[in-house]
């Protein structure tokens, strides 16, 4: 049974320190978190990298697509100077670097799979793979996405790993859609969420999961319907309520 807890660090502590790098997961287990969620972005010529944007320019000192990019290129770029001089040097991680942080800081993973839609055949299989041979605990891996098609790749691939799907508003077809790819998870905007909807997911059996909150007082209500995580950026707002029941 997946162990998530009720504190998600966002990109690492994208608060704290330069989202997506190592200085950020270190970060977000600094301030209390037990978990953090992180993109896995796939690159052309076929690394897998942890990043966020399409782009390099926001939060590297590279520019152009994230995707065309080589892995040479990507690894030598500069990601935490855009975050403030003291983070100057700090690299995008490979995935590899990211799982081997992580583990070393006996941390969950909410794995987010960044896909665009080119080459899912050789891209989940290659996420799996990384994570077969260094992850330790499943239950203390959460695969999540946006993208349908590759969590339906990643059940094919994997019968027992835990998946969760994302969303921004929940759809009427919420149900259906977790069922047949037997996720354990939903992810939405708390913004847009209803009691309504959280109290369904909560009635159907499934966990609860809503991102990105950087301010206890936006989610206050989530909880008593039933949120199970909060995605933030900034754990130091709610790691007081991990040791609540
Ligand atoms: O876990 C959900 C959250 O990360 C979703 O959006 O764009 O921040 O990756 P994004
Ligand atoms: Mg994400």
């Amino acid at each position: 049974m997946l162990k998530l807890s009720k504190v998600i660090g966002h990109r690492g502590a994208a608060t704290l320190a330069p989202e997506n790098t190592l200085a950020s997961i270190r970060a977000a287990a600094a301030a209390g978190a037990k978990w953090v969620e992180i993109d896995v972005y796939p690159i052309a010529q076929g690394g897998l990298i942890i990043f966020h944007d399409d782009r390099l320019e926001r939060c590297t000192n590279g520019f152009g697509s994230t995707m065309e990019a080589s892995l040479e290129t990507i690894l030598s770029l500069d990601a935490g100077h855009w975050f403030g001089h003291e983070h100057q040097g700090e690299k995008i991680p490979t995935f590899e670097q990211a799982i081997d942080c992580l583990q070393e800081l006996g941390l969950g993973l909410n794995l987010e799979i960044k896909y665009d839609g080119r080459n899912v055949e050789a891209v989940v299989p290659a996420i799996l793979a990384t994570l077969a041979e260094r992850w330790q605990d499943p239950d203390k891996l959460l695969l999540s996405s946006f993208n349908y098609p590759a969590l339906q790749l990643c059940r094919r691939l994997s019968p027992t790993v835990h998946l969760g799907y994302l969303v921004e508003e929940v759809p009427h077809d919420w149900l259906l859609k977790l069922a047949a790819i037997n996720a354990c998870c939903l992810g939405c905007h708390y913004q847009p969420l209803t009691e309504h909807q959280a109290r369904a997911v909560k009635a159907a059996g499934y966990l609860l999961v809503c991102y990105t909150a950087n301010e206890a007082h936006l989610v206050r209500e989530h909880w008593r319907w039933g949120m199970d995580s909060v995605v933030t950026d900034d754990p130091r707002q709610f790691v007081h309520l991990e040791h609540k029941h």
